[in-house]
């Protein structure tokens, strides 16, 4: 089975979830970020990473997914609360840009949202909905996040039990 990583990432939180991803996975793998993409032609699955913007996907993964066919396992980073609605709407939006491919499995985490970032949106009327759970994202994405990671993926069937102690929380 050969993965393909792909990401989109401004800060760096989502390209830390992926290269901790690529640290997880078995052989044979590859990761390269949104601009650089590989063809998916030649994958079995491809997970794709993304960050939130205005409550969707960033653009550039937008872009991505609706080219995505075959297997994709979705994941991202945000500022709003983990297994929030918000993040959930987000995700499903992104299954719905991928609408030629099928999701095997999904995972998303608070991402660190900069203090410049912060207080831009603070100064926005209305203020965005995710606003209020970003200073609970500082120092996100973490061990713990790379732990759930580690489930997501085995509950997809991308790595086994067995494989769990590869993640880097671990070494
Ligand atoms: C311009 C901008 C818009 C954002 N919009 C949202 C949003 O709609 N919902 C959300 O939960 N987080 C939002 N965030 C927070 C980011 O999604 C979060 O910090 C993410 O981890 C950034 O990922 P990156 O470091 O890979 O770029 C926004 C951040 C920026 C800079």
């Amino acid at each position: 089975m050969k993965n393909l990583i792909v990401y989109s990432s401004k800060g760096g939180n989502t390209k830390k979830l992926a290269e901790e991803m690529f640290k997880q996975l078995p052989e044979d793998k590859d990761i390269a970020p949104v601009s650089k993409a590989p063809a998916p032609d030649n994958y079995d699955v491809v997970c794709v990473g993304f960050w939130l913007k205005g409550g969707q996907p960033d653009p550039a993964a937008q872009e991505y997914l609706k080219n995505c066919t075959g297997k994709i396992f979705l994941f991202a980073t945000h500022g709003a609360a983990p297994g929030s609605n918000l993040a959930k709407m987000a995700l499903n939006k992104a299954g719905e840009l991928a609408a030629k491919a099928t999701v095997i499995g999904s995972f998303s985490c608070q991402g660190e949202v900069s203090e410049k970032m912060m207080e831009t949106a603070a100064n926005k009327d209305p203020q965005p909905p995710w606003l209020a759970d970003a200073p609970a994202a500082k120092g996100h994405p973490n061990t713990s996040d790379f732990m759930e990671l580690s489930d997501a993926l085995i509950a997809a069937g991308l790595k086994t039990k067995a494989e769990k102690s590869t993640g880097s929380m671990l070494s």
